[in-house]
């Protein structure tokens, strides 16, 4: 396997202006030097509370949003400098699904015309038609859903044709952001299998962004925990999930209730205290130093970087720095 995607230390920081000379007051610090490569084939979660930046991310790797600083590589081209024409074919190899296709659907077409009109802008070589049949069905709807317009059809109906449109052009990688949380359980698990037997069938490579931990566990490979911009930890859905080593994950995978409520009495809690801080103002060092339960007076003044802990596994903790080192302990 080899990286399709990397995300290389990568800030966005939106400036904040005020007054008739629009002067820049502050700025939001939206995403703070990202690193995260994809490999080809895989699904990648990406999780967080609301506001932590992984729409903006999402949208830098879709060149909506101009990084501040740090490169985008797409199987091996920097594409984060590329501008209009230029971005061309890998505005081809790179698709989006959204949370709500009500509002991404255009509510005047029927499916089949959304779905001849993606082909037909960009050229697309072959039976118009016989496609737009295709991507239908391969998304699980018949071909009569061609002629329905948006409201005619179920939230999950509209997400198969949000899925259809992103699957058009042949993509590698897709860029799922929050892509069924909009949807009722049953019908989430639809499209989550849906999703997962096309990424078999035609090799691609998921950037999957969700807030619910057990959708991403359930569907990702690996998953980065993303904090105020940052990278908190990273590792394969198991290391995460089974031995969470940052503070923030393990409070994160609190918050999911158990399934199993004999086990849940049995867990350590870790309880979040406090809000999430602005990312107008975040705090020095590390920014969960705030709402830590650990913190030292380190965690107040420098910024940790990710330890790696073995196989896939890093996190960003100063805690972990004396206990990484430590033989014995199962992780
Ligand atoms: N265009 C923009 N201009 C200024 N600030 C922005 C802009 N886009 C996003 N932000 C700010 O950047 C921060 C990150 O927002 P973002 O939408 O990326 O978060 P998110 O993790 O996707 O949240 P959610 O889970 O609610 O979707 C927020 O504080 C948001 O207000
Ligand atoms: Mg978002």
């Amino acid at each position: 396997m080899s990286a399709l995607l990397r995300i290389e230390d990568v800030s966005v920081h939106f400036p904040v202006r005020k007054g008739v000379l629009q002067r820049q007051v502050a700025e939001v610090r939206a995403v703070d030097s990202v690193t995260l490569s994809l490999e080809k084939g895989e699904a990648f979660g990406l999780v967080g509370e609301s506001g932590c930046g992984k729409t903006t991310l999402a949208r830098t790797v879709l060149r909506l949003v101009d990084p501040t600083s740090g490169a985008i590589w797409f199987d091996g081209q920097n594409i984060s400098g590329l501008r209009g024409k230029a971005l061309a074919p890998y505005r081809r190899r790179v698709a989006a699904i959204f949370q709500d296709p009500f509002s991404s659907l255009n509510p005047r077409m029927t499916s089949g015309q959304t779905l001849r009109e993606v082909l037909k802008v960009n050229g697309y070589p072959g039976d118009i038609p016989a496609r737009v049949a295709e991507l239908l069905t391969i998304c699980g709807l018949a071909p009569r859903f061609a002629e329905l317009y948006p409201h005619e059809m179920s939230g999950g109906q509209r997400q198969r044709v949000g899925i259809a449109r992103a699957l058009a052009l042949d993509p590698e990688l897709i860029v799922c952001d929050e892509a069924v949380s909009a949807l009722d359980v049953s019908i989430q698990a639809q499209i989550i299998n849906l999703l997962e037997e096309l990424r078999v069938k035609f090799g691609l490579t998921y950037l999957f962004i969700g807030h619910d931990l057990s959708v991403v566990r359930h569907l990702c490979d690996r998953i980065a925990v993303m904090y105020l911009g940052r990278i908190m930890e990273t590792g394969t859905s198991a290391e995460l999930f089974d031995t969470p080593r940052h503070p923030y994950t393990r409070a994160l995978i609190d918050a999911v209730p158990a399934p199993d409520p004999v086990g849940e009495e049995a867990r350590e809690h870790v309880a979040l205290k406090g809000e999430i801080p602005s990312p107008l103002d975040p705090p020095s060092g590390c920014v969960f130093h705030t709402r830590c339960p650990i913190a030292m007076d380190r965690c107040r003044a420098e910024v940790p970087g990710l330890t790696r802990l073995g196989g896939h596994h890093a996190a960003a903790c100063f805690a972990l720095e004396t206990t990484a080192g430590t033989p014995a302990k199962k992780e």
